[in-house]
């Protein structure tokens, strides 16, 4: 038996259908080529120990029958609940030390946790020699953020395991890769961390108040995310590009967008973008934009001359993988 893994699996980006999703709606996501690391090394002593100086984690440890108790540190929560679901169903006979790195800052919303999730599980079972599918490795990820954060719908989870760009219905009753090859996205940072359980809440107080309003708004938004769906696999990008705007009207409604998000769009949209809107649950974390090859460069000055970060991604990226 092999006596360390590694394993690497991308971050995301939402393209349309965010909120709407975590209520039974359909999303489209794309895996970003900028991806988390986690080494999976076996220990004699039946420990978990964890390095993920990202997340300002070194010199973590614990017994294997303390998994999950206790007061564990925002940044080992991920891992630390990842392998005692994992040693649930598949009990744990040695230790594990786990490293975790990751080529993003936890910063963007590109979903660090939940490819570190991902990464954990994948490795842990590996090198255990379980040979899980991907949907295997998925539902046990997404019953960990799941039961860490409350509120989601696992898409982020699904672009880690998956990769390449996915049609995402709640909790995954609908995983299905798309077949393309160019998604050219701009994306800026707005340079503000957003909290997606922060957002999703506020949403639900509005939906609460305004049940059936927002119930069609997320009708409407799934009618855009099925019609961007044909639009992204033809390179109709005019079209894509609209519906990013409309889409971008609809989480203005629900109150998601920010001053600073709306002007990175906006000055987007002046300088020649087809379309754009913010990615994820808003609040800040990234804005997305589509352009013309000839017009790209200056779509990028304007987002950044409205105080936006270029971040400079291929977007299709490969899902998890084995590293050798
Ligand atoms: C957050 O990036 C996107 C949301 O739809 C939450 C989720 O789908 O888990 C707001």
């Amino acid at each position: 038996m092999n006596k360390s893994v590694t394993v690497s699996a991308p971050g995301k980006l939402m393209l349309f259908g965010e909120h709407a999703v975590v209520y039974n709606h359909p999303c489209l996501v794309t895996a970003v080529d900028q991806r988390m690391k986690a080494t999976v090394e076996l220990l004699n002593a039946q420990e978990f120990q964890l390095v993920a100086v990202d997340v300002k984690v070194a010199g973590y440890k614990k017994t294997l029958t303390e998994l999950g108790k206790g007061n564990i540190p925002k940044g080992a929560q991920f891992v630390e609940i990842a392998l005692k679901n994992i040693a649930e169903t598949y009990p744990l006979s040695s230790g594990f030390k786990i490293t975790t790195s990751s080529e993003f800052s936890s910063q963007f919303g590109f979903g660090s946790s939940s490819a570190s999730t991902v990464c954990t599980i994948k490795a842990v079972t590996e090198l255990l020699n379980l040979k899980l599918s991907k949907k295997e490795v998925f539902d046990l990820a997404f019953k960990t953020v799941l039961g860490i954060q409350g509120k989601g719908s696992g898409f982020d989870v699904a672009a880690a395991v998956y990769g390449g760009t996915l049609y995402f219905v709640t909790g995954g009753k609908i995983i299905e890769p798309l077949n393309l090859t160019r998604l050219p996205l701009i994306v800026g940072y707005s340079g503000v961390k957003a909290d997606t359980v922060t957002l999703i809440n506020i949403v639900k107080e509005t939906s609460d108040k305004y049940p059936e309003l927002i119930e069609s708004i997320y009708t409407n938004i799934e009618m855009l995310v099925k019609q961007a769906k044909p639009a992204i696999i033809a390179q109709g990008w005019q079209t894509v590009g609209n519906l990013m705007n409309v889409n971008q009207g609809y989480l203005e409604a629900l109150g998601v967008s920010t001053k600073k998000l709306s002007a990175m769009i906006y000055s987007a949209k002046d300088a020649g973008a087809y379309g754009a809107k913010l990615s994820g649950a808003g609040g800040g974390d990234c804005m997305i934009a589509l352009a013309p090859e000839g017009k790209r460069k200056a779509v990028e000055e304007a987002i950044a001359q409205a105080g936006g970060q270029i971040i400079s991604i291929k977007t299709n990226a490969e899902g998890i993988r084995v590293e050798i």
